[in-house]
C-alpha cells in the first residue's frame, strides 16, 4: 500500500487553484481532487461535482476514496462546521473547527475576543438595537465604520462619509433586509487611518508560520477608485509591513491571539488571516479571516520553497515544525482579469483564449472559469489571476501583465496599477510613503 497522501481541496476559485498547483508539486502526493473546482482546476486534478455546502457529499467522498487530508479553501463551510464533521469521521483537515471559524463568522465575537485578550484593534461597540447604535454613532468622539457582524461575502463593511450616512447604514443592517441574518447584529467601530496589509499565518495551536506580508487591491479601478471587489490583484512581500511592524504584530497581536485561542479551548489548525491597519500608534487588527486571502493566496503559494503539502498535512495532524517551512527570495504579483461589469452585473459564458506558459515562474490561475461544450468559458466576475514570481516586484508585475496582454475574452478588464504603493516607494527610495 502506498503511503502517499490522498488529498481533497474544497472550493472553486483562484485561491483553490493556487493551492492545487502548490500541492501538486509535492513528492508526498498520491492523489488529488478539488470539489467542485473550476475549468482550470479540472486540468490539474479530479473535480468531483460536490458543492462546498454539501457536507454529507464531502464526507462520503472522503470515506469512499480513503482521503487522508482535506484542505478547505473558503470560510463558509468552516463556519458551518465542515472541519468538525470531517474530524469526527477520522479525516484530517487543514482549516479550523466551527469554534475557531467564529473569528471570521462573527465580527462581534472577534471584537469581544480581542478586547478580552488585549489585542490592539479599533474602539467599538456591538449592537442589536437600532436606537442604541444611533445614539452611539452620534455621540462617538471619532468617525465610525459600520459592520454587519455575520458573513457577508466581503460586502458587510460600510465606511461612511459622515455620521448621517453611518446612521443610515446601521438602520439598513438592523432594520432592513439587504444583509439578512448577518446584519441582525452590527459592530460600530472607530475609523482607523493608515495603510493596510494582510498577514497570513499557518497556525497549529500555539505554533505558526508567518507567510510573507502581502497587499490586496480591493477597489475595482486604478488609483483605488470605484466599489469594493473580492480583490483585483496582490503582491508579496509588502514592504509596508517592515521588520519593526512585523515584530509589533508578533508580540502584540499574534501572541495574545494564539494564547487566547488556547485559553478558550480552541485547537486552531489552519490559516489565520490578520488584516491590519498600520497606524501611527502601531498595527491594529481590522479583521480576522480563517482561510487564505483570495487573491493573496495566489502570490503566497509560489513563494513557499518547501513542500506546501507537508506543512498543510503536519498542521492538520497537529505537529507543525515551523522551521521546515522555507520562503524563497523574490517577489510575487497577481493581476485579476475580470468580466466587464464586475463587481455589479457581468456576463458569463464568454470563450477564453489563453497563452502558453513557458516560464516556470508564471502561473495562469483560474478563478471564474468552466469547461462548457469542450471550450473554456467565463463563469464568474473574477475570471483569471495572472501570476508571476521574479527577483524584483517590477519584474514580477511585468511578467504578470504580459500574460494579461496575451489572454482574451469578451469584455475583459484589469487594473493596470497593481503594486503601485510599493513601486512608488521603490522609486522614491523610502520605506514608507
Ligand atoms: P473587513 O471586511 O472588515 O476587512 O473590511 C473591509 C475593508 O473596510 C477593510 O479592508 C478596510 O479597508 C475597511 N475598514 C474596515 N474596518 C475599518 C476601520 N476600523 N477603519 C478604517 N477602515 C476600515
Ligand atoms: N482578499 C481579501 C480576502 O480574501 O478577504
Amino acid at each position: 500500500m502506498s503511503n502517499k497522501l490522498k488529498v481533497l481541496v474544497i472550493g472553486s476559485g483562484g485561491r483553490e487553484h493556487a493551492l492545487v498547483k502548490a500541492i501538486k508539486k509535492s513528492p508526498m502526493l498520491g492523489f488529488l481532487a478539488c470539489a467542485p473546482g473550476n475549468g482550470g482546476i479540472a486540468l490539474d486534478c479530479e473535480t468531483p461535482n460536490i458543492s462546498v455546502s454539501d457536507f454529507d457529499g464531502i464526507v462520503s467522498y472522503c470515506l469512499d476514496n480513503a482521503i487522508d487530508l482535506v484542505v478547505c479553501g473558503p470560510e463558509v463551510p468552516l463556519a458551518g462546521g465542515l472541519a468538525d464533521e470531517l474530524r469526527s469521521r477520522g479525516v484530517a483537515v487543514y482549516g479550523p473547527n466551527k469554534s475557531g471559524a467564529m473569528l471570521e463568522a462573527s465580527k462581534a465575537f472577534s471584537k469581544d475576543f480581542m478586547k478580552k485578550y488585549g489585542v490592539p484593534t479599533a474602539a467599538y461597540e456591538n449592537f442589536k438595537d437600532f436606537e442604541s447604535a444611533k445614539a452611539f454613532i452620534e455621540n462617538a468622539p471619532f468617525d465610525v465604520v459600520v459592520k454587519a457582524s455575520g458573513l457577508a461575502a466581503g460586502k458587510g463593511v460600510i465606511v461612511p462619509a459622515g455620521k448621517v450616512e453611518a446612521v443610515e447604514a446601521a438602520r439598513e443592517m438592523l432594520c432592513g433586509d439587504s444583509f439578512g441574518e448577518s446584519g441582525r447584529q452590527i459592530v460600530v467601530e472607530e475609523k482607523l487611518e493608515g495603510e493596510e496589509a494582510s498577514i497570513m499565518l499557518m497556525v497549529c495551536g500555539k505554533n505558526y508560520v508567518m507567510l510573507p506580508p502581502s497587499q490586496d487591491h480591493k477597489r475595482v479601478f486604478d488609483g483605488d477608485k470605484g466599489p469594493n471587489t473580492g480583490g483585483m490583484g496582490a503582491y508579496a512581500p509588502a514592504a509596508v509591513a517592515t521588520e519593526s511592524v512585523l515584530k509589533d504584530v508578533r508580540e502584540n497581536i499574534i501572541s495574545p491571539v494564539l494564547d487566547g485561542l488556547c485559553k478558550e479551548g480552541i485547537d486552531y489548525r489552519g490559516t489565520l488571516y490578520i488584516g491590519i491597519m498600520i497606524t501611527k500608534s502601531g498595527a491594529k487588527v481590522i479583521e480576522f479571516n480563517v482561510r487564505f486571502g483570495d487573491p493573496e493566496c495566489q502570490v503566497l503559494m509560489p513563494l513557499v520553497e518547501s513542500d506546501v503539502l507537508e506543512a498543510l498535512n503536519d498542521i492538520a495532524l497537529g505537529r507543525l515544525d515551523p522551521s521546515l517551512v522555507k520562503i524563497r527570495k523574490g517577489y510575487a504579483a497577481t493581476v485579476v482579469m475580470c468580466a466587464g461589469g464586475y463587481p455589479q452585473n457581468y456576463r458569463k459564458g464568454d470563450e477564453i483564449t489563453l497563452p502558453d506558459i513557458e516560464d516556470p515562474d508564471t502561473y495562469i490561475i483560474h478563478a471564474g472559469t468552466k469547461i462548457s461544450g469542450g471550450k473554456l468559458v467565463t463563469n464568474g466576475g473574477r475570471v483569471l489571476d495572472m501570476t508571476a514570481v521574479a527577483d524584483t516586484l517590477e519584474a514580477a508585475l511585468e511578467k504578470a501583465y504580459a500574460l494579461c496582454a496575451k489572454a482574451s475574452f469578451a469584455g475583459a478588464f484589469y487594473r493596470k496599477d497593481i503594486g503601485y504603493r510599493q513601486l512608488r516607494r521603490n522609486s522614491s527610495g523610502r520605506d514608507n510613503v
